[in-house]
């Protein structure tokens, strides 16, 4: 017979038992099921709505079951429906009829929404070590590339020099807030629903601080409607996942690009490439577009997640147990692509000469120039035509700005002179960028100074 079925006549359609079934997958809570209940056991016990006796046994059966599990040991019961009562109903058969007692002044309710928000602050944590491991890397390969001058780019046309170092620690700075954000969805996932009960608490006196100390949970929650229908703090991990994910999109696309033979910047280790099966000679950039791809799927659980939520009345609503696949999911494929990205750049061969070659093409120094004759009391406005002009003369020709004779540049404005060479050189061309944030070696040393400061702190 079901935990609850006293008022049925009938049994559960066969496809319907199928259909609501969840453990097949909630299955993956059974350590945070077990850990909750046997905070609330133990708190029962000593509120005494449990003898000290019935609470030691129950958590004594609920610590062996603990073991068992992790032996691989147990079978779950797709009747038993979930992961609470597939629990409660092994507990009831190891300990006998004192397991019945745990069920006390709680609700499979309260139980999910404990069992998540543990899961969900366990997986932030780790999401967070990933995200700083790839921060080291970031600021080490950063640290060897601060003279690796590479062509910046806007609307991916040649725009003006920059270093490798500058473009890898603008992906330190995204981390950064990335890490932020997943922190910050911990305050709001590190509150203790236990006592909500279905949605309107319960008539036993608990102690519910003494359970959300027992699990280390910072708060309780304080309106039991809300503390059993609350997502949020699955949602917010699903869109701290998003933004990291669509990070790393970029980035991917980026390593894509690089690696490809019009542009050569980086070479892929054969570890994180593949090959085809009918071109022999392929590399391909299959992890790189694998992440990039990946980015769609967290996306989707996002908006299913936010969907699924839509418009439900309170308190809770079995739309809700859907929140699991997509939280399992996101939590899975970030972690995967952390742990892959991380390598993959930490592996990759640097081509600094295919890199310079291409920050000196495509007049990354025409604003170089402008800046000279602004500096010089040229109005930048005016400075900007008489350097499109000069533009349009090497296009013209097929010459490039650094070619121009000094007469000819003269004829433009009478106020270059020959100490525009030096200006418009490329290292000088970066080296003037020095403005906090910029790209020159002293900023971005004092950005990687930074970024070693703040990595010091958050590692534990
Ligand atoms: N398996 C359910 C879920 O994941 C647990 C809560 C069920 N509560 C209920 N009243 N049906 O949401």
């Amino acid at each position: 017979m079901k935990l609850w079925g006293g008022r049925f006549q009938k049994e559960t359609d066969r496809l319907v038992e199928d259909f609501h079934s969840s453990i097949s997958f909630d299955q993956r809570l059974y350590k945070q099921d077990i850990r909750g209940s046997i905070a609330h056991a133990r708190m029962l016990g000593k509120i005494g709505v449990l003898t000290q006796e019935e609470a030691d046994t129950i958590i004594a059966g609920l610590q062996d079951i603990l073991k068992d599990i992790e032996a691989g040991q147990v079978e779950f019961e797709i009747g038993a429906e979930d992961i609470h009562m597939n629990i409660e109903k092994l507990l009831t058969a190891r300990v006998g009829e004192v397991g019945k007692k745990l069920h006390t002044a709680r609700s499979r309710n309260d139980q999910v929404a404990l069992d998540t928000r543990l899961f969900v602050k366990e997986e932030i944590q780790e999401i967070c070590q990933l995200i700083l491991k790839l921060q080291e890397v970031i600021l080490n390969l950063s640290e060897a590339h601060l003279e690796t001058v590479m062509p910046g780019y806007t609307h991916l046309q040649k725009a003006q020099p920059i270093t490798f170092a500058h473009h890898l620690m603008a992906y330190f700075q995204m981390l950064q807030r990335d890490y932020e954000r997943f922190q910050d969805c911990l305050k709001r996932a590190d509150v203790m629903p236990l006592g909500s009960g279905a949605l309107a608490g319960t008539t036993f006196p608990l102690d519910r601080q003494m359970v959300a100390e027992e699990l280390g949970f910072a708060k309780i929650t304080l309106n039991s409607l809300d503390g059993v229908s609350d997502r949020d703090y699955i949602i917010e991990l699903a869109s701290a996942a998003s933004i990291l994910m669509m990070h790393f999109s970029r980035l991917c696309e980026e390593i894509i690009l690089w690696s490809s033979d019009e542009f050569r910047f980086i070479d892929l280790d054969d570890a994180y490439s593949t090959g085809s099966s009918i071109m022999p000679q392929k590399k391909n950039p299959d992890v790189a577009e694998l992440i990039r791809g990946k980015t769609g799927r967290v996306y989707g659980h996002l908006m299913g997640l936010l969907t699924m939520m839509k418009s439900l009345p309170l308190a809770y609503n079995k739309d809700m147990q859907e929140d699991k696949e997509a939280l399992f999911d996101t939590v899975d494929t970030v972690k995967k692509c952390l742990m892959t990205i991380t390598p993959m750049l930490q592996t990759m061969k640097v081509n600094k000469e295919r890199m310079a070659a291409g920050a000196k093409g495509g007049f990354t120094n025409a604003t170089d120039v402008a800046d000279y004759l602004a500096k010089k009391g040229v109005p930048f406005r005016e400075a900007h035509a008489i350097v499109g002009r000069l533009v349009l003369k090497c296009v013209q020709e097929g010459r490039v700005l650094e070619d121009l004779t000094l007469e000819e540049y003269k004829y433009f404005s009478p106020v270059f002179a020959e100490d525009i060479y030096t200006a418009i050189s490329i290292q000088e061309c970066v080296s003037k960028r020095n403005v906090p944030g910029g790209p020159a070696k002293e900023a971005v040393l004092a950005s990687i100074d930074a970024g070693k400061k703040w990595l010091e702190k958050n590692k534990q």
